[in-house]
Formats: C-alpha cells, structure tokens, sequence
C-alpha cells in the first residue's frame, strides 16, 4: 500500500525541486567538470542527491559538511534536511555557491567557506560528504577519532579504514554510508 504523503513531506518535495531544478538550469549553461588548483571539480547530480538524503534521513543529522564544495549543490540539497556548510579551495566555485545560497534563499542554513578543508576544523559535524576526487587517504587520518557519518558519492576512491553501512544506488549514481571504524 503506498503512504499518502504528509503536508510535510509535500513542502519538502516542493522545496526540493526549486532547488533541483535552480541547478538544473545552471549545468545547462556548460559541462560541470574543470580542473582547480586542488583536483578536479564534477558536480553531484541534484535529485540523485535529494533521494540519497532522503533514503538517509539526513534531517538526524546536526551539521553536515560537504568537502570540496564545487558549486553548491550538494550543500543546498543538504540544506533542506539540515545546517549545511560547504569547504571549497576554488574561490569562483565558492560564489557560485553562495550566489545560489541566496538565490534560493536557503542563507540562513547554508554557508561556504573558501579554504583547504584540511586545514579547517571538520570533525565538528556529525556529517560529512564528499565526493572525492582523490585518494581518502589523508582525509581518513585527519578523522581518526571522528565517531560520525561519511557519505562518499561515487565509486571511485573509498575509504580503507571506515566501515561501510549501506550502499545506495539510483541508476549509474552511488553514495556509501560509513559509520565508523
Ligand atoms: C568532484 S568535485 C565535488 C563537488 C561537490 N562536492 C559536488 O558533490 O558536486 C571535488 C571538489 O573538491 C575540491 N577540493 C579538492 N580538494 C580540496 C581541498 N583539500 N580543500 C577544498 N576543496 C577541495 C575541488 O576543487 C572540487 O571542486
């Protein structure tokens, strides 16, 4: 039997496809790859994600951290569940991201940060999110003693140490949840 939706659920779901939709539109103006000084940047894709953080219940979360922010996306999506924060070394995808912050007015729960997210103090959140465009190595150290979530997008850097939950799937899209080590 299908559950009727609450009015909850369908403010949510309006919300959420603003914002995928505000995204949408913006890869339509070039293909969302490029190089920056500290790897490559690829974006997420946005409903992909809204249905990962749905199917996570990301809204049990009190801060989440996207590291390696790229445009925003994944933090605006976030920002309809939680406190989103986005570390970003690429200072034009950092205002780009906060352009779209704005623009969906999502400001109050969305912030950007321009840095190396090594350098910043990450184990503050009980989330974090990336999707990785280099070896978790280094990331895994500097959370030894971190005892929260990582989601990782994508199958192509996994992390060694952490212990994998659950792997979610939508079509070529994946995110692996880690719950610990
Ligand atoms: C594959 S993109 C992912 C973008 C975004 N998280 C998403 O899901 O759409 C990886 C991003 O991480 C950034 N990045 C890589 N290493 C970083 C670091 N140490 N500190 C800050 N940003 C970093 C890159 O500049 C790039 O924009």
């Amino acid at each position: 039997m299908n559950q009727i939706p609450s009015s909850e659920d369908s403010d949510l779901a309006g919300k959420a496809s603003g914002v995928i939709d505000y995204f949408r539109n913006r890869l339509k103006a070039g293909l969302p790859y490029r190089a920056t000084a500290s790897g490559a940047w690829a974006a997420s894709r946005p409903k992909h994600l809204f249905d990962f953080f749905t199917a996570v219940n990301l809204s049990r979360f009190r801060c989440f951290i996207d590291l390696g922010s790229g445009d925003g996306v994944a933090c605006c999506i976030a920002g309809l569940f939680t406190r989103a924060i986005g570390i970003e070394s690429d200072l034009h995808l950092v205002s780009e991201a906060g352009r779209a912050a704005e623009d969906l007015k999502l400001q109050g729960r969305v912030g950007f940060i321009c840095a190396d997210f090594s350098t910043q103090s990450i184990q503050q959140a009980d989330c974090l999110y990336i999707y990785p465009d280099k070896p978790l190595d280094g990331l895994e150290r500097v959370l030894e003693s971190w005892g929260g979530t990582l989601l990782v997008y994508g199958p192509h850097f996994p992390p060694k140490l952490f212990v994998r939950v659950k792997k979610l799937r939508l079509g070529m899209e994946t995110l692996s949840v880690y719950g610990g080590r």
